[in-house]
C-alpha cells in the first residue's frame, strides 16, 4: 500500500476543473441535461479519466491529497485502495461525508446513506429488510413485474405506433413505474410527489450552499407517509408499514432514496437498450435468456456510464496509509469511471462485454463497483436487477428496436465515456411488420 502523496496547486487545479468541477457541474444528486449533453459534447468524461490517469503516473498509486485550504480531499488512484476503504466502511471511513450530508439532508435527513453509529446498523437492516437484499427475486416480484410488464407494453406499443423511441417517451413510462413500485397502484399519476422529490434533488446538488425547504420536505414526507397508511398491497409502503423497526429508524426518511435510486435505474436500463441495440448478435440471444444476459447489460450499462460517478467516503480517525497517514475527516473520492475504463485492470473496458458479470471475469470486487461493494453496497441492486431486466425483456419482446438517426454507439468503435440519453433515439415497430 503505497502512502498519499500530495499533489502540486497546479494539479490540484486540473483535477477540481477537468475531473471534480464537470461531475459537480452534471448533477451529482439530480442530472441536469443541459450540462450532460454539455459533458458530451466536449468530451469532458474521457478527459476526466485522463487527467486521473496522468495524475497516477505523476505522482504514483496511494490517494492523492488536493490542495484545498481547510478542507482534507484525497482522490483514490488505486484498486487495492478502494477495495479497503469500501470494506472497511462505515468504520473508519463513513459513508456520511460532510458533503453528503449536506445534499441528501434536503430530501432524506434521517436517510441510511448520511446516518452513522448505531442507528446506522438499525436503518441499513431496515433498508434490507424491505427490499429483499442478497434474494434474486424480492418477495413482491409478482405484483413489481406486473407493473413493469404493464408499463413496458404501453411504452413499447406507443413507441410502435409513432415509429420512435426517445428519451422523453422512455421516461414517461418508466416515471409511473417507479410509483407504483414504491407507492403502489395509487400513485402511478402523481406527478407532485415526484415534483416535490425532484425540486429537494435540485436544492441537494448544491449541497450546504443551498437553503433548506422545510415546508417542501414536511409536504413530501407527509404525501409518503399517507402511501405507507395506504399500504397498497404489492407495493414497497406496504412493506414500510409492516415490517418492524425501532422508532428511530424514521420509515418515511427511508423512502426519498428508494423513489431517487429508481430514477436513475430508467436511465441505466435506456443505456442498456441501447447497448443491445448496437450489438445485434447479444441482443439476439436475448429471446433465450434466464435473466443472467439482461443482468449482465444492465450492470455494463452502470459500469461503462456509472450513476455514482463518485463513491465519497470521510475518514473518522487518523488512517495509516504505507508509511503515509490521513488526518480524520479526510474526505476520500473514488470516481467509479477512471477504474470501470481502465483498460491495465479491466481488459476490453470499452466494450460491450455482459458476458463478464456471468463467468466470472467481473468478480475481483476491486476495480469494478457498479453498485459500490462493502458493507454499504447497494441494497436494493437486486431489485434494479429485476425491474430493468422484466423492462427490456418486454420491450424487446414485443417490438423491433432499432437505432435511428445518428446513433452514438457503433459496435465497432470503442464506446464513448459519456452518453448522453438526449442524443440516443430508436426506430420502433411491430417485429414482422
Ligand atoms: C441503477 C440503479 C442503482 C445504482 C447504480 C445504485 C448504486 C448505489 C451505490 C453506488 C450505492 C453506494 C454509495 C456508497 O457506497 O457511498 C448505493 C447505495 C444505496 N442504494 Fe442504490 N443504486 C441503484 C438503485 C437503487 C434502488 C432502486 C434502491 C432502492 C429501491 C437503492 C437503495 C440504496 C440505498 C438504501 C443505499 C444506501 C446504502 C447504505 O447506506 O448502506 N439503490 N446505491
Amino acid at each position: 500500500m503505497s502512502a498519499p502523496s500530495r499533489a502540486s496547486a497546479l494539479d490540484t487545479a486540473r483535477v477540481l476543473a477537468g475531473v471534480l468541477g464537470p461531475m459537480l457541474a452534471q448533477g451529482v444528486i439530480a442530472r441536469r441535461p443541459r450540462m450532460v449533453a454539455q459533458a458530451g459534447r466536449f468530451g469532458l468524461d474521457d478527459r476526466a479519466v485522463e487527467i486521473l490517469q496522468r495524475m497516477r503516473e505523476r505522482y504514483g498509486p496511494g490517494p492523492l491529497r488536493l490542495r484545498i485550504p481547510g478542507r482534507s480531499v484525497a482522490v483514490v488512484l488505486d484498486a487495492d485502495d478502494v477495495h479497503r476503504v469500501l470494506r472497511d466502511s462505515p468504520e473508519p471511513f463513513t459513508p456520511a461525508s460532510r458533503e453528503k450530508r449536506g445534499a441528501l439532508g434536503h430530501f432524506q435527513p434521517h436517510g441510511v446513506l448520511i446516518s452513522h453509529g448505531e442507528v446506522r446498523e438499525e436503518r441499513r437492516r431496515f433498508n434490507e429488510a424491505v427490499l429483499d437484499t442478497g434474494r434474486p427475486v424480492h418477495r413482491l416480484a409478482e405484483t413489481i413485474g406486473a407493473a413493469t410488464r404493464e408499463e413496458a407494453t404501453r411504452c413499447a406499443d406507443l413507441a410502435a405506433l409513432t415509429g420512435t423511441l426517445d428519451w422523453a417517451r422512455f421516461s414517461a413510462a418508466w416515471q409511473p413505474l417507479v410509483r407504483r413500485v414504491v407507492l403502489g397502484d395509487l400513485a402511478r399519476d402523481d406527478h407532485e410527489v415526484t415534483d416535490l422529490l425532484t425540486t429537494q434533488r435540485g436544492q441537494a446538488n448544491w449541497s450546504y450552499l443551498a437553503r433548506g425547504r422545510p415546508n417542501r420536505l414536511a409536504r413530501l414526507r407527509h404525501r409518503l407517509g399517507a402511501y405507507v397508511d395506504a399500504a397498497a398491497p404489492g407495493s414497497l409502503a406496504e412493506l414500510v408499514a409492516s415490517v418492524p423497526a425501532p422508532d428511530r429508524v424514521d420509515r418515511i426518511d427511508q423512502m426519498p432514496q428508494w423513489l431517487f435510486a429508481l430514477d436513475p435505474a430508467g436511465m441505466v436500463t435506456y443505456r442498456a437498450l441501447a447497448l443491445l441495440v448496437a450489438h445485434p448478435d447479444v441482443c439476439a440471444r436475448v429471446s433465450g435468456d434466464d435473466g443472467s444476459l439482461l443482468r449482465g447489460a444492465v450492470l455494463e450499462s452502470v459500469r461503462l456510464w456509472p450513476t455514482t460517478a463518485v463513491v465519497l467516503r470521510d475518514t473518522t480517525a487518523p488512517t495509516r496509509w504505507g508509511d503515509g497517514e490521513l488526518p480524520t475527516g479526510t474526505s476520500l473520492g473514488i470516481v467509479s469511471s477512471y477504474f470501470h475504463r481502465d483498460e491495465t485492470t479491466v481488459p476490453g473496458a470499452d466494450r460491450f462485454d455482459p458476458d463478464r458479470w456471468c463467468d466470472g471475469r467481473a468478480d475481483d470486487g476491486r476495480s469494478l463497483l457498479p453498485f459500490s461493494a462493502g458493507p454499504v453496497v447497494c441494497p436494493g441492486r437486486e431489485l434494479v436487477f429485476y425491474v430493468a431486466s422484466t423492462f427490456l425483456a418486454t420491450l424487446l419482446g414485443r417490438a423491433r428496436v432499432r437505432a435511428a438517426g445518428a446513433f452514438p454507439l457503433q459496435e465497432s468503435r470503442p464506446l464513448p465515456r459519456g452518453l448522453d440519453p438526449f442524443t440516443v433515439r430508436f426506430a420502433v415497430d411491430r417485429p414482422g411488420a
